[in-house]
């Protein structure tokens, strides 16, 4: 059928490079069409490595020239094959120029240098550099860098690259330069320039140490209303740094840019952050409560990276969970400390669960299908075709994860005590996980040798949990074992060292003191059993009455509990669990359960029946007003579709759409006056401001107005009208318009039409109105089907299959957030899908392969969709053209 597979790269085939850069003088001339490039490499022979040639990797480069110590090499000393030039040179110290020519604006895959509207940025990571220059482009080779730009002044007035401005200036015919020099030595997948009309909200800040920086966020004329929010974030993500693990901003700069064409986040690059404009730009007439949670969480995970990525870098790319697990987890602790310092003192452990249940949202909807997919992986990988498609959720969100249960295990002190030995040992080098694992060992003198299992280990481990309570003696004795499905070239498992957090609830709903059999006294509260082999038991001794067991509280590990407990017990718990994250799972998982079963009733035929006993544990906790509003508005929202269908055997997604649909006009309809009067109560007064506490009433109102307008309950359309006419901002304008759109609401077109015009001009949020219309349910059989709506809106000019924010808005929530319309019986989605898959791979391959992994666990599917989808999937991958990325996703899915 097709050609050949692209060629796999193994960890195990890591090698030293015989040559290495120590210094790089980097000389652009920069043009929109045709940029020149000049590259003088001080290169050093490694006494480490085996002698071996110059490796220099290049991709879509116009080589113009290239001179070893100022001779051409001869061409008998030069081999190429693609993509390598491997240069027969001799001498521990050589001087290497090249030229190259690139042509930014025909770099539609936005990696290396490309145009986005009038400016030229960069973004490197994690093979770019090799689309600017030849370059060893590896993380482990370690230069530092000097840079000057020259363009046109009037096309790029700001000329920004790594480190420091050390000279700029005017040159003839209307040009101009800037030089920038790094002192630190980096990767070049650091490196990074922008040249464009920007302007830049600026401050200035001592660090801990007394040192002045200047902060800067540069961004488009007409946008600096909206920096204000990014540099608050940078500014608390420094404090917090400084004053949880003693990390300084180490330069007298610090920049951060927004690009409007980007294909992930953000990137750490040193002193010179390139962002997606979503992440940065926030006003509250146009940006979400979720927006302001989303900016400052890529601030402060950018930020951090200066230390967990940039000052200590990662070997190979194999280890990129190093600083991605890692940076993942320090983003989360510190938007879980900002969140409990918000709530003050009574409210900081809810706060902080709000937190935890959002990170585990993710997991559950995104890592845990993929590590049951073809993609499983470990967080560090033994093999990839391409490394663009191994910036996965199981690298980033089980990799903190994994960073988690390390600090579980070690504990606060223990924890900063290991960060501190890795940055005395390991500052300015590029090294592996192990290394990062040894000194968390080393410093806290335990044998973690067993905990790195769960670095190369995949799939979802399952931790099945049995109690017996003994009344005769008063124990109970909880048995727990683990067992992890077998993956693709993975079938055999080893035991892992899982802590399991655990509290025993008594009768009255309150947390017993624990008593390990064999300790002199109990404790009170949570504690962690640490189990380390296939099956293990514990006995608690001296209890009163039979306890219900709370397991995995504040999701101790990332795994899936398997533990029988009837929905008498989920109530239970749903009601008093003690620890908030296990009490919103306990409501999660009877969520799931009716769900699920409806879903059955459904796909059989039958009618769905919502039990009266859920809708009586649910309506106890709509209504109870101790709890935190941010809080109870995540338990009483739905399990995500994504992690619905991971859990539905086989995966079905009209019957579960059908069930959820029926399940919230059943809640909306029962309870409607508990709705409305909480409702009226959560309104927020005064004009807005991004506050935790304000932030969790309107999501809690929202999500009222959303369980009103499904249910079309009495004044719910109307009340979503004129919240939708009267907000002052984002967040409630969105909230209404989205419980129009996710209902019958007669009102919806006018309300999406208005939206548009009166946001014609402004990009991010005509991807919410894209969004909001991509994942919208069929709430009634005179209502457009998903896909017409998506092919419509493709044709609208808010969108472009060239800027990947709007591809992932319309094309991504399609396929992604809206499975229930995406997978119809005839077809037509899948169709849809290959047809974009394979337009957009001719583009940008990177988002293309986003795209195509929306199908990669086509197997959990019922039959008749698998055939439907499998046909669609060789026909991508019959494609001659493909790109690697790509092709490694459909060619795993299909298991060749
Ligand atoms: N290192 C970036 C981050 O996590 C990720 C990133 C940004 C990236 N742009 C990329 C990864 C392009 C691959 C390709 O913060
Ligand atoms: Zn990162």
């Amino acid at each position: 059928m097709r050609t050949e597979h692209a060629p796999t790269i193994q960890r195990a085939d890591y090698r030293l490079l015989s040559y290495t850069v120590d210094t790089v003088d980097l000389h652009f001339r920069l043009d929109a069409e045709a940029t020149e490039v000049r590259s003088r490499m001080l290169c050093l022979r490694n006494p480490e490595a085996a002698a071996g040639p110059l490796v220099l990797y290049g991709d879509a480069l116009e080589l113009v020239s290239l001179t070893i110590d100022g001779r051409e090499p001869a061409p008998e000393t030069i081999r190429r094959s693609s993509g390598v030039m491997a240069i027969e040179v001799s001498g521990d110290r050589i001087e290497v120029e090249v030229v190259t020519r690139i042509n930014p604006t025909a770099n539609t895959a936005l990696s290396g240098l490309y145009r986005s509207r009038d400016g030229l940025f960069t973004q490197c990571e994690a093979e770019g550099f090799r689309r600017i220059t030849w370059f060893p482009d590896r993380p482990d080779v370690m230069a530092r860098f000097t840079v000057t730009l020259e363009g046109e002044r009037a096309a790029y007035p700001v000329l920004l690259s790594n480190g420091n401005l050390i000279e700029a200036g005017s040159l003839p015919d209307g040009r101009h330069f800037a030089r920038w020099e790094d002192p630190f030595p980096k990767p070049s997948y650091l490196f990074a320039l922008v040249a464009a009309p920007l302007v830049a909200l600026e401050r200035r800040e001592r660090t801990s140490s007394g040192r002045e920086v200047l902060l800067q966020v540069w961004v488009e004329e007409g946008n600096l209303d909206r920096a204000g929010h990014a540099m608050d974030s940078l500014v608390h993500s420094m404090r917090w740094d400084e004053e949880t693990f003693g990390l300084e901003l180490d330069l007298d700069r610090y920049m951060i840019v927004v690009a409007s064409d980007f294909n992930m986040g953000a990137m750490e690059n040193k002193g010179l952050n390139i962002f997606n404009a979503k992440y940065v730009l926030a006003k509250p007439e146009t940006a979400t409560d979720f927006d302001y949670e989303g900016v400052e969480s890529v601030v402060a995970h950018e930020y951090f990276h200066n230390w967990t990525g940039n000052r200590v870098t990662c070997r190979d790319w194999f280890q990129l969970t190093l600083k991605e697990g890692l940076t993942v987890f320090r983003d989360q602790q510190f938007s879980a400390d900002m969140l409990a310092a918000a709530a003050g003192e009574a409210g900081a452990e809810s706060a902080r669960a709000v937190q935890r249940i959002s990170n585990v949202r993710g997991l559950r909807a995104a890592q845990f299908p993929e590590d049951a997919g073809p993609m499983a992986h470990p967080i560090r990988p033994d093999s990839y075709q391409e490394i663009n498609n191994f910036y996965t959720a199981t690298v980033y969100e089980k990799g903190a994860e994994v960073i988690r249960m390390l600090h579980t295990l070690l504990g606060r002190e223990g924890f900063r005590n290991g960060m501190d030995l890795y940055f005395s040992y390991h500052d300015g080098q590029a090294v592996t996980c192990d290394d990062f694992v040894e000194c968390m060992a080393e410093a806290n003198g335990v044998d973690l040798d067993l905990f790195m299992r769960w670095y190369g280990q995949a799939g979802t481990p399952r931790l099945r949990a049995e109690g017996r309570f003994d009344a005769a003696d008063g124990s109970y004795t909880l048995t727990l074992s683990q067992h992890t499905p077998g993956t693709p070239g993975q079938a055999d498992k080893q035991p892992l060292h899982i802590p399991v957090a655990v509290g025993l609830i008594g009768p009255d709903g309150k947390d017993l003191p624990l008593q390990i059999e064999g300790e002199h006294h109990a404790q009170l509260g949570t504690r962690v059993l640490e189990l380390k082999t296939a099956e293990a038991s514990f006995r608690f001794v001296g209890l009163p009455a039979e306890p219900v067991p709370s397991l995995l509280r504040g999701f101790s590990a990332p795994v899936i509990l398997e533990l029988e407990e009837d929905e008498a017990r989920l109530a239970f718990r749903m009601a008093h669990d003690s620890d908030p994250f296990n009490r919103w799972d306990a409501a999660q998982r009877y969520m799931e359960r009716v769900i699920l079963a409806q879903a059955g009733e459904h796909a059989a035929g039958r009618k769905m029946v919502t039990p009266q006993a859920f809708g009586h544990a649910f309506r106890a906790l709509l209504v109870d007003e101790r709890l935190d509003p941010a809080y109870l508005a995540e338990v009483l929202a739905l399990p995500s579709e994504a992690y619905l269908l991971d859990r539905m055997k086989p995966a079905d997604p009209a019957a579960l759409r059908a069930a959820l649909i029926h399940l919230m006009r059943d809640l909306g309809h029962a309870m409607q006056g508990d709705f409305l009067s909480r409702y009226a109560d959560l309104e927020v007064p005064g004009p807005y401001r991004y506050h935790p506490a304000d932030a969790g009433r309107r999501a809690l109102r929202n999500l009222c107005l959303r369980y009103m307008t499904a249910a079309e309950v009495g004044i719910a359309f109307e009340l979503a009208q004129r919240q939708f006419e009267h907000a002052e901002n984002m967040t409630e304008r969105h909230g209404a318009l989205q419980a129009l759109t996710q209902s019958v609401a007669p009102g919806r077109e006018t309300a999406l039409a208005a939206f548009r015009t009166e946001f014609a001009g402004d990009a991010l949020v005509l991807d919410k109105w894209l969004a909001l219309q991509a994942t919208a349910w069929r709430w009634s059989e005179t209502q457009p089907s998903g896909l017409e709506l998506v092919r419509a809106l493709m044709q609208d000019e808010a969108f472009s299959l060239s800027n990947p924010n709007k591809v992932y808005a319309l094309l991504g929530g399609f396929f992604r957030g809206n499975p229930g319309e995406f997978h119809r019986d005839d077809g037509a989605g899948y169709a849809f899908w290959a047809d974009q898959v394979i337009a957009l791979d001719a583009r940008n391959p990177q988002v293309a392969s986003r795209m195509a992994r929306a199908l990669e666990n086509w197997q959990r599917y019922t039959p008749a969709l698998q055939a439907l989808i499998k046909a669609e999937m060789q026909r991508v991958a019959a494609c001659e053209a493909l790109s690697s990325d790509v092709r490694e996703i459909v060619e795993k899915a299909l298991g060749d």
